[in-house]
């Protein structure tokens, strides 16, 4: 890469935004316009390229599909009733895209590669930004290995992109969860904290046998006992316990989530009290049993905030009352109101294309 920046921009000649439904926009149905890419190649990143959205090209010995050299990242930008558009703490997925780049022997990504790309690519497609009550556009920084070679090694090559999707709700409504005691998603010194394919990939199998059963998600235990509670698969995930805020500690089996930190964050700013601990099983369903157990929720980018009305352990199901949902109301209110601009923007979260 030159010393400055440069990004090149081939615009397609035929926009596809007129045949969005922006009173129907589901979870990722559609894709903008524009995407940005770029190579890593020789050790050594080239200038980025937006061009219109469309499919790859690939060696069928590309070491991403073989063995899942691949990580990403998921960010939103949301449209202020004033036409500004911002994107939700994007500095925060970039330096976490680079924990993960490391855990998985792969480049760093440069700072202005990252955070230029996204500020061209939203200026460019800006009209897929809807700004119906619920809607965002999903950002999906990605980078995977490029090198023709099944041998087992790092790649030496890389291609990083960018693309994005109008979305709606993830989950649409409130969700069942299971508390998995059997799978395992994350072992002490595994891959759990970093966003990586391969992690999705084992979780899906588990998933499915819980959605047979009626359930939308799984809750992850640690590997070792499956007795703390850790994350589940698309979101982390807090309860409202005697009052206080509680939620796993992030480490090396848990992702640390960018919205599970806002939520810690406007949480003890509201003098809420906030633990971060290790969190049995046992003492959660002691809770949901004796009602000192009021809210449990997910938080992530995707999920915002999901509000969890059944919680599976051991055969049994506990529901939670609608009623109960006072804190987690509260705080999709207010990251809601902070992302579109109708709050004070206290911790300079929104970044402004
Ligand atoms: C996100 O919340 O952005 C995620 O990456 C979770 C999921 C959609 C894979």
């Amino acid at each position: 890469m030159e010393d400055t920046l440069q990004i090149t921009i081939n615009k397609t000649l035929q926009s596809r935004v007129q045949n969005l439904d922006y009173n129907n926009i589901q979870f990722a149905r559609e894709y903008s316009d524009h995407m940005l890419v770029t190579d890593f190649k020789g050790g050594e990143w080239e200038n980025p390229e937006i061009i219109p959205y469309g499919n790859l090209s690939l060696s069928p010995a590309n070491p991403a599909i073989h063995y899942g050299q691949s990580i990403f990242e998921g960010l939103k930008a949301y449209k202020h009733a004033n036409g500004k558009i911002s994107i939700f703490r994007p500095k925060a997925n970039y330096n976490r895209m680079n924990v993960s780049a490391k855990r998985m022997v792969m480049p760093h990504i440069p700072e202005e590669i990252f955070m230029d790309g996204l500020t061209e690519l939203l200026r460019l497609d800006q009209k897929w930004v809807p700004d119906v009550d619920g809607t965002s556009l999903y950002i999906r920084p990605f980078l995977f290995a490029t090198d023709e070679f099944i041998g087992v090694r790092p790649s030496q090559d890389y291609k990083f992109m960018i693309i994005t999707t109008p979305v709606g709700a993830y989950y649409s409504k409130p969700v069942k969860v299971k508390v998995e005691t059997h799978y395992t998603r994350a072992v002490k010194g595994g891959t759990g904290y970093a966003k990586t394919a391969g992690n999705y990939a084992a979780s899906l199998y588990p998933a499915m046998l819980a959605q047979k059963d009626g359930y939308d998600q799984l809750i992850w235990t640690d590997g070792q006992n499956h007795e703390l509670i850790e994350e589940s698969g698309t979101m982390n995930i807090m309860f409202i316990l005697n009052d206080a805020l509680v939620t796993a500690p992030t480490g090396d089996t848990i992702l640390d989530g960018i919205t599970r930190d806002s939520v810690l964050t406007l949480a003890k700013d509201w003098g809420m009290k906030v633990e971060e601990r290790p969190l049995s099983v046992k003492e959660m369903v002691e809770g949901l049993e004796s009602g000192a157990l009021k809210e449990a929720f997910g938080v992530g980018t995707a999920a915002t905030i999901a509000h969890i009305e059944v919680i599976a352990s051991d055969g049994i199901d506990y529901k939670l009352d609608e009623s109960g949902r006072v804190f987690s109301q509260k705080m999709l209110k207010a990251l809601t109101d902070i992302r579109l601009g109708l709050a004070e923007d206290k911790f300079g979260w929104n970044y402004y294309i």
